[in-house]
């Protein structure tokens, strides 16, 4: 499906915006834009990439105008762009809305000037049921994203909406894994929040495996959400401590905002949850179930989940998966 197309990626200087675009740069493509603010990192993407296909567009998502013009053209847009770090949302939460709520509605609205053929948005397991100002931002994202389509008059617009939503990527900027490698390294301490705490773990190849699924098999109004294992924090340490020997680590408690159960599918929301083998699916709750099984060619069943699908009740991964994980993050360093 992506073959021949133009893309654009706000955010693609970020982890998973680069990561995103080197798969892309692997099939046939037609060119990739990216947007974000920062000139040096595209700088630095541009020489390390070096591809022809690339194109880097200065801009910031609250500016609609820009959007607008990087959208031109366009087949395919993924919507990586967000403020993300949560102490830092916690402290100026007005410019999470800025950019998270008002910038992804912009993106909306300029895709639907160019009748861009579809728009997928990145959103997190954080906004479901958000006890953050990042979390509610993205919640509503992904509102704006699931009802995108139902004002649209379908015989002048092409564009179809829709949102994945995963846990922790394994090793991203921010996330426990780099802090923790960034501690040893300076023999430090590694400071646990809690050892109870749970988190889902996708890593950043299954997370494009995931999202190009989504974008070439999925439809308008669609939430999708993968089947993931997670992990404790106190596996995380033990991974840690086959591999680095007898680290210390301290426990500085969980920070404000943080939750100690991440939640992929809430109880309300397995009411419109829907089995499709390899991943989840929540219907957006205006449509029919048969509308929803024809759009599906059938390859869709109701899900059987009764409970929340959380990071607690959710199957682990062992301590030696995690030690491959952090393994194979060292050498990727996608950070
Ligand atoms: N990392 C995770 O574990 C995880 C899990 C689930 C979902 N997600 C979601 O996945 C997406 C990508 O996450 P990530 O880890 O790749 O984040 P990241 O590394 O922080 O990248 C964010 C990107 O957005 C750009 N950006 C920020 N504000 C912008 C604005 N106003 N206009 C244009 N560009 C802007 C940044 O570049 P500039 O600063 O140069 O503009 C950067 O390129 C986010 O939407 C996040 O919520 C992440």
């Amino acid at each position: 499906m992506l073959d021949g197309k133009k893309i654009l990626i706000t955010g693609g200087t970020g982890s998973l915006g680069q990561a995103l675009t080197k798969r892309l740069l692997k099939s046939d493509v037609d060119t990739i834009r990216i947007l974000s603010r920062n000139e040096s990192k595209q700088v630095e993407m541009n020489s390390e990439l070096d591809d022809k296909r690339l194109r880097f567009f200065l801009g910031d998502i609250r500016d609609k105008e820009r959007l607008i013009k990087s959208m031109e053209d366009v087949d395919v847009v993924f919507h990586t762009a967000a403020l993300k770090h949560v102490p830092i949302i916690e402290y100026n939460p007005f410019e999470a809305i800025k950019t998270n709520v008002v910038g992804s509605q912009n993106v909306i609205d300029a895709a639907l000037v160019h009748n861009v053929e579809k728009v997928v948005c990145i959103g997190t397991d954080k906004a479901v049921s958000p006890l953050n100002t990042y979390g509610a931002t993205k919640l509503l994202m992904e509102k704006l994203f699931v009802s995108a389509n139902n004002y649209l008059n379908i015989d002048r617009y092409r564009t179809q909406f829709l949102a994945v939503r995963y846990g922790n990527v394994f090793g991203s900027s921010g996330s426990v894994i780099p802090k923790f490698l960034e501690q040893i390294k300076n023999n430090k301490k590694i400071t646990i929040t809690d050892e109870n705490m749970t988190r889902f773990s996708i890593t950043m190849e299954e997370a494009l495996d995931f999202i190009l699924d989504c974008t070439i098999n999925g439809k308008a109004s669609e939430i999708y959400v993968p089947k993931l294992k997670g992990y404790s924090i106190s596996l995380i340490k033990d991974a840690f401590q086959k591999l680095f020997g007898d680290i210390e680590a301290e426990t500085i408690g969980i920070r404000p905002g943080e939750k100690l159960h991440e939640v992929l599918i809430n109880q309300e929301e397995i009411r419109y949850c829907w089995d499709l083998d390899n991943k989840l699916m929540i219907s957006n709750a205006n449509l029919k179930d048969e509308d929803i099984i024809n759009t599906h060619n059938s390859k869709i069943k109701r899900s059987t989940q009764t409970d929340a699908y959380t990071s607690e009740n959710t199957e682990r991964l062992s301590v030696s998966e995690i030690q491959e994980r952090i393994k194979q993050f060292e050498k990727d360093q996608i950070v």
